[in-house]
């Protein structure tokens, strides 16, 4: 595996299954009495969030403590980063410090990519979302929480069908996704109105439907997307309303799902926009056990990247 992770791109699916299965691991170790684990004991993980998370960061920051590492939160608000200190100089500050990893989020695609390309840093770069371009430990999670619903997708998605809703266009959550789905050998389809599919997705070797009524049968996994506000400049859809009633998961749609489907969001929910309150609260949501994953999945990544000594079940201090 490379020294960072910047992309799912990054990743043969070897190395993908190899996280997934360092995961499983370690949640046999987290399910035991012991919670915390020496491996990372001495090395400094730094969270660097130019963007607001909630879950994200406090997941890593979960996870780098729960394998003893030390770490620090740096998030951009109240920072000098306001005060226009560049990435630069903010990179060569925590090289400084000692940092061994570096998890980035940025409101500019690629951002996480510059800082592991400029020699500014010799520390791990782990991209937690980089604009509008990708999320690589949200599809790890997400992959990870299909294998535990579905065990007979142990070391292939061959034959598994998921949908993906909504704003793809403006979507990180949703190009990983694409990339470790299709890598692992699933089938993906994509469901949005036309506004928000982006230019080009002829090449991302997926389905692109406009009518989710269709999708919602055929599926055992539907993602649902965050509409994401705060990136639209212009507007993608005539109103709320219409959006849900083309696009939401509501009581019908979810009645209408197989089974066996599970429904997953990666968060923050818009409840009554892209999801009603009844599906998102439904025994078929799968939304905790994706955060409760998202633990697992970076403590995993963390490890790997950082090759922490051996997983043994000793009880750290
Ligand atoms: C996603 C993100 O920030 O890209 N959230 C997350 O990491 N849990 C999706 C979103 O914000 O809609």
């Amino acid at each position: 595996m490379n020294r960072h992770l910047l992309s799912i791109n990054d990743l043969s699916p070897q190395d993908a299954l190899g996280i997934l299965n360092t995961a499983s691991e370690l949640s046999k170790i987290s399910d035991g009495p012991m919670k915390k684990l020496p491996t990372l004991r001495g090395r400094t993980v730094v969270n660097l969030f130019f963007e607001d998370s909630t879950r994200t960061r406090i997941s890593f920051e979960s996870a780098a403590k729960r394998l003893s590492a030390d770490v620090i939160n740096f998030s951009a608000k109240g920072s000098s980063v306001s005060k226009g200190e560049s990435l630069k100089d903010t990179a060569q500050t925590l090289q400084a410090m000692g940092a061994d990893a570096v998890v980035i989020r940025h409101g500019a695609s690629g951002a996480a990519q510059r800082l592991a390309d400029s020699g500014w840093i010799s520390a791990s770069v782990i991209n937690a979302g980089d604009g509008t371009h990708e999320h690589p430990t949200q599809a790890l999670l997400d992959a990870y929480t299909i294998r535990s619903k579905f065990p007979q997708y142990q070391d292939s998605f061959a034959g598994l069908k998921v949908g993906i809703v909504g704003d793809i266009l403006h979507s990180r959550v949703a190009r990983s996704n694409v990339l470790l789905l299709t890598k692992l050998g699933a089938k993906v389809s994509l469901v949005a109105p036309p506004t928000l599919i982006p230019v080009g997705v002829t090449d991302w070797n997926v389905e692109v439907s406009y009518d989710l009524d269709e999708v919602v049968k055929k599926v055992d996994v539907l993602m649902m997307l965050r509409v994401q506000s705060e990136r639209m400049k212009d507007s993608f859809f005539p109103s709320e309303r219409e959006y849900s009633r083309g696009y939401g998961l509501d009581l019908a749609r979810l009645n209408a799902l197989q089974e066996h489907a599970i429904v997953m969001h990666p968060g923050p929910m818009n409840r009554g926009l892209e999801i009603s309150a009844e599906s998102a609260d439904s025994h078929r949501s799968v939304v905790l056990a994706q955060v409760a994953n998202g633990v697992l999945v970076r403590m995993a990544v963390l490890y790997q990247l950082l090759g922490g000594a051996a997983l043994t079940g000793e009880v750290s201090a």
